[in-house]
């Protein structure tokens, strides 16, 4: 029953005809995206790539062996169609499509392939489980949103060579059976099968290879590649997902930030048709931290956090003085239209807050002209009044509070903030707020640890000013804390679309900002011997940074998870529905490799 493909060509895309083909004999191939039999016409809407065209099989015009197959398409079927496109008759047109002015009436009809009863329809908006979507990935594909997420995809990958390639950037890979990079995930690891009981580490980011390159002399290089990270999976985390990686020699902060946002002026130029301001904002960790309660905040909408520690000393509220004793501090954040939010509501709110280490939430609504809550009465009419000023209150504004360490306070109002935004919907649409995030701290102290952790990664070089101060803060634990590094973060509408930084590039320095983490020389000899080698040989200064393409391209369409412009994402437990992976082995394969496997459960 089904036809051959044979040497029928497609002449035209069905969603690229026009009225100016109105006459034209063409030929389509593509999916029957729909069937409909109005008594004896029948009406297919042959769908492609590129869009929908209606086909007419009427049997006073179109040859009969053709009219019979018609009667046979069913959904999704593979057809070709030859045939002469013409106007719709007056009345018949459908505004809905673009083509919808014409349609094309078949003189032959292949069938070339089948369907079965769809799993999945092929519909813009669907709700079928992202389960079933990523189990047939390809009919989801074949849906126009997908269609357009990965053409976006496409475009952003050509424009990105287009850019770089011309900024004299040269795209060279890395491998991706290599050793571990320290980027603060867990390791995806192979095993070895020539070199038993040895594993290749899956690389968490190019890192190493790129400094490497300019120890080589590459100058500048670019990548557009797969990292792997094995960490807990959220909407804009994939464990092996893509970067825009580029390095360069001889370069300075502003020499990175200035080809960064070249290339994400061009992007959007380039595939949105947006000509974006330059340069983009920047302000400081300390700020962001202190302001928005987090490194990556959204300046979308205001909000920022208000310290009230010098009147919450004075209060009588035990919560507050205690945490201000205590060294801690305690700050606010002004809902605006918040007093509207019922009790519930509130409790909610604290709910929340304590599920980022709040042990409460202090609140005050400012209604029918006086504030309202269990903790006025520890406020004297002047505190009160003072409050008001300092928190900008006005009618129907709703105040929270938390008070805890430095940390905790930023991180949970930094986490309200953004959560009330979400609530009360202010957020708006198609703005793209760019912020550099600059002078990091080089580490922070990890309390469970015991130990400073990098606040990048090992190879960030410090500020040229705080060089000095490596000596003594292995036993000075503010002073460690105080130096800065050469580290810039690039943030998207509350998102980091992209890191970097300027290396260390002398091994001296390199050494002692091991020592500092606590990596000893026999560790760092073993772990990254190979990048300490190179730092020997004449290692230009250098510096460079890695978008997370799939959050950039997420953001740019508008879709609420990275998994929507991937092609074939994992779950948020990491399988893959549509080949079922991660999956057992076959014992001869873990026996040539040397591994024994202890399941936890049997294999099913
Ligand atoms: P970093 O670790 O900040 O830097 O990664 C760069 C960017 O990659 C994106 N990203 C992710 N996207 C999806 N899923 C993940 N699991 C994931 N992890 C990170 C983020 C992030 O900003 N080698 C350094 C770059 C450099 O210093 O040049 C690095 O990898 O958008
Ligand atoms: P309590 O005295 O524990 O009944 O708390 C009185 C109010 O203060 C309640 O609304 C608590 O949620 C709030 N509260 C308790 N601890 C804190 C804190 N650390 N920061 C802010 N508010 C708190």
């Amino acid at each position: 029953m089904l036809d051959n493909l044979g040497d029928f060509k497609r002449d035209y895309f069905a969603g690229e005809l026009t009225e100016n083909n109105i006459g034209d004999e063409v030929r389509l191939l593509g999916w029957a995206d729909s069937v409909r039999d109005h008594g004896g016409v029948i009406f297919i809407n042959l769908r492609d790539r590129e869009g929908v065209v209606q086909v007419v099989v009427d049997p006073s015009k179109s040859p009969e062996e053709s009219y019979e197959k018609a009667k046979k398409v069913r959904s999704e079927y593979v057809i070709g169609v030859q045939g002469r496109v013409q106007r719709r008759p007056v009345g018949t047109e459908n505004p809905k499509i673009p083509t919808g002015n014409i349609e094309v009436v078949a003189d032959k009809l292949l069938i070339l392939n089948t369907c079965d009863v769809l799993p999945l329809p092929i519909e813009d908006s669907i709700n079928a489980s992202e389960e079933v979507r990523l189990k047939y990935r390809y009919l989801d594909i074949r849906r126009k949103p997908m269609f357009k997420n990965l053409l976006v995809r496409h475009e952003v990958y050509q424009a990105t060579r287009e850019y770089l390639a011309g900024h004299g950037f040269l795209e060279v890979e890395t491998p991706m059976l290599t050793k571990s990079t320290p980027e603060g995930a867990r390791d995806f690891l192979v095993p070895s099968r020539l070199e038993k009981g040895k594993f290749y580490a899956l690389p968490q980011s190019p890192q190493l290879f790129k400094q490497i390159l300019m120890v080589g002399g590459i100058e500048r290089y670019f990548q557009i590649v797969k990292c792997f990270r094995d960490e807990d999976l959220r909407a804009d985390r994939q464990p092996e997902f893509t970067q825009i990686d580029f390095e360069i020699s001889f370069a300075n902060e502003e020499d990175v930030i200035s080809i960064s946002e070249g290339l994400v002026h061009f992007i959007f130029k380039k595939v949105l048709g947006i000509d974006l301001k330059l340069p983009f904002k920047r302000i400081t960790y300390k700020e962001a931290i202190e302001k928005y309660g987090t490194d990556k905040p959204d300046l979308r909408y205001e909000m920022e956090l208000v310290d009230i520690s010098d009147l919450a000393s004075d209060v009588e509220f035990k919560v507050f003085n205690d945490t201000i004793k205590k060294g801690g501090i305690v700050k606010g954040l002004n809902i605006k239209k918040g007093a509207k939010f019922s009790r519930k509501e509130i409790d909610e709110l604290t709910d929340y807050a304590k599920k980022f280490g709040a042990k409460g939430m202090a609140w005050i609504k400012i209604s029918e002209g006086k504030m309202s809550s269990p903790i006025t009465k520890f406020f004297t009419q002047e505190q009160q009044q003072k409050l008001k000023e300092k928190m900008k209150a006005e009618e129907g504004d709703l105040l929270v509070f938390i008070a805890d360490s430095y940390e905790t306070t930023h991180r949970v109002l930094g986490f309200l903030r953004k959560h009330i935004a979400d609530k009360l919907k202010i957020i708006p649409e198609d703005r793209w707020d760019f912020l550099w995030i600059v002078d990091f701290p080089l580490v922070e102290w990890d309390e469970e640890e015991e130990r400073f952790v990098a606040l990048h990664h090992p190879f960030t070089s410090p500020k040229e000013e705080d060089i000095s101060k490596l000596d003594s803060a292995l036993e000075d634990k503010a002073l460690a804390s105080s130096i800065k590094s050469r580290a810039y973060d690039l943030v998207l509408n509350g998102e980091e679309i992209g890191g970097g930084s300027i290396r260390i590039h002398r091994p001296d320095i390199q050494k002692k900002v091991f020592e500092l983490l606590g990596i000893s020389d026999e560790e760092a000899e073993e772990k990254f011997g190979f990048l300490i080698n190179a730092l020997r040989y004449g290692a230009p200064p250098h510096g460079g940074l890695a978008f997370g393409l799939d959050r950039l391209i997420a953001i740019m369409v508008g879709a609420d998870s990275i998994r929507e412009v991937i092609a074939f994402p994992k779950t948020q437990k990491g399988n893959c529905p549509l080949s079922n992976a991660p999956d057992y082995v076959t014992e001869e394969q873990l026996k040539e490799l040397g591994i024994t496997v202890e399941l936890e459960e049997e294999p099913s």
